[in-house]
């Protein structure tokens, strides 16, 4: 069995690299889900039934375990499938995984009590990961700001403009004094140096293409059952729902090398 990694889009090719340099041998299989891609401004509607598609196709990938790298899948439909749709289907067995609740657990060990978050605006709006801190420490504060011109511009080659607009949303969470940025969204890491130079070097950054593999390692090495499954013979297999030259274009910037993309059309 494998490890499916899935994301709205491509952004989560960042964790699913950074999945394979922590992780060498595990068989990966990558889903972006480019044909309904973003979907950080949806209904939760429309986002679950999305991503439960794209679960099942994982799971019909013969994936084991899948992690939801895309926080807006986190925020909206992540409990829904791991509490109802996982326990009445035929794969009761798997495991779906998200990627709010490690990073909460992250920013806790480290200690921080102000901490910022940067998300889309349903992730913001839906203020997942201030209910999850809220469960695991309720004293800790928490600053969010909706960030939605960033994945359009990373996507669209908008590096021009960046800097502006980064700047125009975390203003605010530096007034608020936060000792640490939450990168809440998939294609943020892509950011860190640019984020870096407008926050200055007394704020820590926490990006999930750090955080996650090691959360996973984690969950594998106490998780038997599941993990002895994952085959290793460190293939990572590449599907989108919709393939262009662009994507193409962008999934070599973001995973750093040319990789073979597989498009699964409508699923
Ligand atoms: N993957 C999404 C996330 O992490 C960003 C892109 C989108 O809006 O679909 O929130």
């Amino acid at each position: 069995m494998k490890l499916g990694v899935f994301d709205s889009g491509l952004g989560g090719l960042l964790i699913a690299k950074s999945i394979r340099e922590h992780i060498p041998d595990i068989d990966i299989i990558y889903f972006g889900d480019t044909l309904h891609l973003p979907y950080g401004n949806r209904s939760k509607e429309a986002i679950y039934e999305y991503s439960k598609r794209a679960i099942e196709f994982l799971f019909e990938q013969d994936c084991n375990l899948i992690i939801t790298a895309c926080n807006t899948v986190s925020a909206s439909a992540l409990r829904m499938l791991q509490q109802q749709y996982l326990p009445n289907s035929k794969y009761k067995e798997r495991r779906i995984l998200g990627v709010v609740v490690p990073t909460l657990e992250c920013a806790i060990d480290l200690g921080y009590k102000n901490i910022g978050v940067i998300a889309t605006n349903y992730t913001v709006n839906s203020n997942v990961y201030g209910e999850e801190l809220q469960k695991l420490d309720p004293k800790i504060r928490i600053f969010q700001a909706e960030s939605p011109l960033l994945v359009p511009l990373i996507e669209n080659d908008g590096g021009q403009w960046l800097s502006s607009v980064l700047e125009h949303y975390l203003m605010p969470l530096l007034n608020n004094n936060i000792e640490c940025l939450i990168l809440g969204c998939t294609h943020y890491p892509f950011l860190k140096e640019q984020i870096r130079s407008i926050i200055g070097s007394d704020i820590a950054i926490l990006a999930q293409d750090e955080i996650i593999p090691l959360k996973l390692k984690l969950y594998m090495e106490s998780h038997p059952e599941i993990s002895d499954k994952i085959t290793r013979n460190g293939e990572t297999k590449f599907i989108v729902s919709d393939f262009t030259k662009s994507y193409e274009n962008a999934a070599y910037k973001i995973y750093g090398q040319e990789i073979n993309i597989e498009e699964s059309g409508a699923i």
